[in-house]
């Protein structure tokens, strides 16, 4: 059914692993793809965005076998092994599918045309269109949307200065990059996630960071790998919050990703006077990977802004739950970027909060939730937004009464099978 009914229970508990990452997961198949010869992954997370990337890839002539639930095999074909797909590509609802695959093809010998589902054609792409024009790409697009139209062309060297901190919006640039004349480089303004730079070092080319500048030269070709697909953290959040706010309550997240530019969300928690604990790390795929727990606690409010936003940029609709169970008052600022996600999250977190009983204000660039409030059950839409979806149903466990939350297939576009997955941690005493 595309609801969830949520009613509050009793502590949640376990030692769980979460599906695998979806950025590393969207990067394993395009970088995967573009590499001399077959590389193999695992942890892969089968949900609907990385199948739209998977999907535009095969279209675009790369071979994927599927071997079970998370391994399967890219069949690299080269930095110029790409053929022209047969018709125009469909990036499903997927953000970073349309933006990675367009830095790619900005710099092939053929032309191709890139769509979507509706949320998807609302979002911007001149934040990649124009860097990737100064580049010398040809790429006409729909009033600074989707659908776009690509043709190929021979790119030039560059030095990019982001005015936001946007992995995709770096990691196009840098894989147009490597079809340049020369270096890319991309100053970026805080601390974006950095799965492309750590894949493409991986595999051999030669990528130079320099606090947050990122210079790549281009490779005369990739090196297949073999990856395990770290868990994902941005996932992970949702048990996490829940195991902070239900009382008697300690979850153990498995094998997850720790990589510092995606660990804001467990900064934020501890700042709230959170019990949270990161252990066994080690590197893994060339990214950092730990077991992260979570033991219930009160809560306080507290202020997030600057970096902190860039590294827990998808965790925000669960942290504004969080907030509603907290002492105090909760301001998040310098967070306008929320407002171009999968929904306005800013907007749709507000009503959907409200709704459920939340003392909740809209900022231009954030939020402000007093706390803490009892909340209600009630009916709530989730908007289409799988982050928002699943935040709504954390939200479900500390309400009383009974949470129904619409519109939930979306969940899927992240999490397939979220539902039965927390039914699991809740039987898990
Ligand atoms: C992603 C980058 C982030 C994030 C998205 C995945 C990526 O988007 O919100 O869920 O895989 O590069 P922005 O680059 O637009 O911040």
């Amino acid at each position: 059914m595309n609801q969830l009914v949520v009613r509050p229970g009793g502590a949640l508990r376990g030692r769980v692993r979460v599906p695998g990452d979806k950025s590393i997961s969207h990067r394993a198949l395009l970088l995967g793809g573009l590499a001399d010869g077959a590389s193999q992954v695992s942890g892969f997370l089968s949900c609907g965005d990385c199948m739209a990337t998977l999907a535009c890839l095969c279209a675009l002539g790369i071979e994927v076998e599927i071997h079970n639930a998370g391994s399967l095999t890219v069949h690299g074909r080269g930095l110029r092994g790409l053929r022209a797909s047969a018709g125009p590509l469909s990036c499903a609802r997927s953000g970073t599918t349309m933006r990675l695959l367009t830095g790619i093809l900005a710099g092939q010998s053929f032309a191709s045309a890139l769509t979507g589902e509706r949320q998807l054609l609302r979002r911007p792409m001149r934040r990649i269109v124009d860097p990737l024009r100064q580049m010398g790409a040809e790429i006409e697009d729909t009033d600074g949307r989707a659908p776009l139209t690509v043709r190929g062309r021979r790119l030039h060297s560059r030095e990019h200065t982001l005015p936001v901190a946007s992995a995709q919006v770096k990691s196009a640039l840098l894989l147009a990059g490597l079809y340049a004349d020369g270096p890319t480089t991309v100053r970026q303004p805080g601390p974006a996630r950095d799965h492309t730079e750590r894949m493409l070092a991986a595999m051999g080319a030669d990528i130079d960071v320099d606090g947050l500048d990122v210079t790549l030269t281009p490779p005369p070709s990739l090196s297949p790998f073999s990856l395990r697909i770290p868990g994902d953290l941005s996932a992970a959040a949702f048990p996490l919050v829940a195991a902070a706010l239900v009382p008697g309550s300690e979850v153990v997240v498995e094998g997850v990703g720790v990589n510092p530019t995606r660990t804001g969300l467990l900064d934020v928690l501890r700042a709230m006077g959170a019990r949270v604990t990161v252990e066994s790390e080690k590197i893994q795929g060339n990214e950092p990977v730990a077991d992260v727990t979570v033991r219930a606690s009160g809560l306080r409010g507290v202020e997030v802004g600057g970096d902190t936003v860039v590294r827990m940029i998808d965790e925000f609709p669960v942290l504004a739950v969080a907030a509603t169970q907290a002492h105090g008052t909760t301001v998040v600022r310098d967070a306008a970027e929320l407002r171009v996600k999968e929904s306005d999250r800013i907007a749709t977190a507000v009503t959907e909060l409200r709704t459920l009983g939340a003392r909740i204000e809209p900022l231009a660039d954030g939020f402000v939730v007093e706390g803490p409030t009892p909340l209600h059950g009630a009916m709530v839409d989730s908007h289409g937004d799988h982050r928002l979806a699943m935040a709504l149903a954390v939200a479900g466990l500390v309400a009383e009464g009974e949470t129904i939350v619409q519109n939930t297939a979306c969940i899927a576009d992240s999490f397939p099978g979220f539902e039965e997955w927390m039914q699991g941690l809740r039987e898990g005493e």
